[in-house]
């Protein structure tokens, strides 16, 4: 290959798009029926079709999945302590300190990135009233073991979905495990609303009591009967998502092939490693997550993301750094990186490549190409190498 990038800038998180002509028609619609908000039609039907897809009794669409954390750990009554891994998105964590919960910082399995429930035993106290697990990358946590402690602690489970939609664990989907979970739909997830995000749960009076709570508590007109909040998803949101629902199975399809085009070109490449998913599991593969072995490749994988950087690809390095590393934490908890060996290596490590419908095959072998030639001169201190042919 050339060293000339004919795919234009690539971007993790490139929004993915359903079919134009059938949102642009659900707009029209809902701008001729004048209900905008409010647990409109497309709303419903949004919750109808997720509920159906995942398998739940229940699905509560919300207007992102940040705040449907926040609302869905109010409603468990989580309280004093919870325990939530470091490695996740910022938002996890935020969602209970926002409430002024404590997360008390679980590590992680360096295999899966996901909560590592033997660790967990050791860190629940009197004031514990929760884990939140997140299922990394799509690929569920131990939700066994993970439930099998909380019951014998008396603790309640959330699961953060949100980068799980279309995944199972050992054979269902995930959307009904624990207490409740939590999906998000923003512009960089594969299936989209804009922004959105979504509760699911098989439990009946915890789905009415998180109805109520995201619409500022209201039960009827006037009548206020829990401390709620704004968490509403329009109709807008719920057209989008619609239609990105509509082409889920394309979606993922494209995803596939471009994880398999990855594995392919980054095969041979000394030191670098991408995650693997469960064939036997549903997954959207909607994540390219590389490990890098600096000793192994022989180049630092900051240098590396610089290097994508200059050549017009948008790599990220989620998620790094760990969330206690990050404010208020790393004022709050300082010493909480000595307990998170298995976070700290595993998020010195990770690259995130770009994928989705606005990358093709092409893109994938221009993108292998930038990798492979970097590590192939070895480490340049200045990461940009412009673009000479060797
Ligand atoms: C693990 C995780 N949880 C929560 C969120 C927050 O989702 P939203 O942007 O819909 O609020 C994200 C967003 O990327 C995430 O990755």
């Amino acid at each position: 290959m050339n060293d000339t990038n004919q795919c234009g800038p690539l971007f993790v998180g490139c929004p993915n798009q359903g079919d134009r002509g059938v949102l642009l028609a659900r707009i029209n619609d809902l701008l001729d029926r004048r209900w905008f908000t409010n647990n409109g039609p497309l709303v419903q039907e949004f919750e109808q079709r997720i509920a159906d897809y995942v398998g739940v009794r229940h699905c509560v669409a919300m207007c992102n999945a940040t705040v449907a954390l926040e609302i869905a750990s109010h409603a468990l009554g989580f309280a004093g302590e919870v325990i939530v891994p470091a490695y996740t998105f910022v938002a996890t964590v935020h969602a209970l300190q926002w409430q002024g919960i404590r997360p008390v910082f679980a590590d992680i399995n360096p295999a899966t990135y996901n909560i590592e429930p033997g660790t967990l035993e050791k860190l629940i106290t009197p004031k514990t009233t929760g884990i939140v697990g997140v299922h990394v990358w799509g690929r569920a946590c131990d939700v066994e073991a993970i439930e099998t402690i909380a019951a014998h602690h008396h603790l309640q489970v959330l699961f953060d979905a949100a980068h799980a939609f279309g995944c199972s664990y050992r054979g269902r989907m995930v959307g009904g495990f624990g207490r409740c979970e939590v999906f998000s739909f923003h512009a960089t997830k594969f299936l989209n609303s804009f922004e959105g995000g979504a509760v699911t749960t098989n439990d009946a009076e915890l789905a009415e009591k998180l109805r109520l709570m995201r619409n500022f508590g209201f039960s009827g007109y006037d009548n206020v009967i829990y401390q709620g909040v704004n968490g509403k998803m329009t109709e807008v949101c719920a057209a989008m998502g619609l239609t990105s629902l509509e082409a889920v199975d394309a979606i993922v399809a494209t995803n596939c092939r471009n994880y398999d085009c990855y594995c392919r070109f980054l095969a041979d490449i000394p030191g670098v490693a991408i995650i693997a998913y469960d064939p036997l599991e549903k997954n959207n593969y909607q994540y390219i997550i590389v490990e890098i072995d600096e000793q192994a490749s022989g180049v630092s994988r900051d240098g590396l993301v610089t290097h994508l950087h200059s050549h017009g690809i948008i790599a990220r390095k989620y998620f790094w750094p760990g969330v206690h590393r990050m404010e208020p934490y790393r004022t709050l908890q300082p010493d909480a990186g000595r307990s998170l060996p298995n976070t700290e290596q595993v998020s010195a490590r990770v690259i995130v490549l770009p994928t989705g419908q606005a990358v093709d095959e092409v893109s994938v072998a221009w993108v292998c190409h930038v990798i492979r030639d970097f590590i192939n001169c070895g480490h340049r201190p200045t990461g940009n190498r412009g673009t000479s042919p060797r």
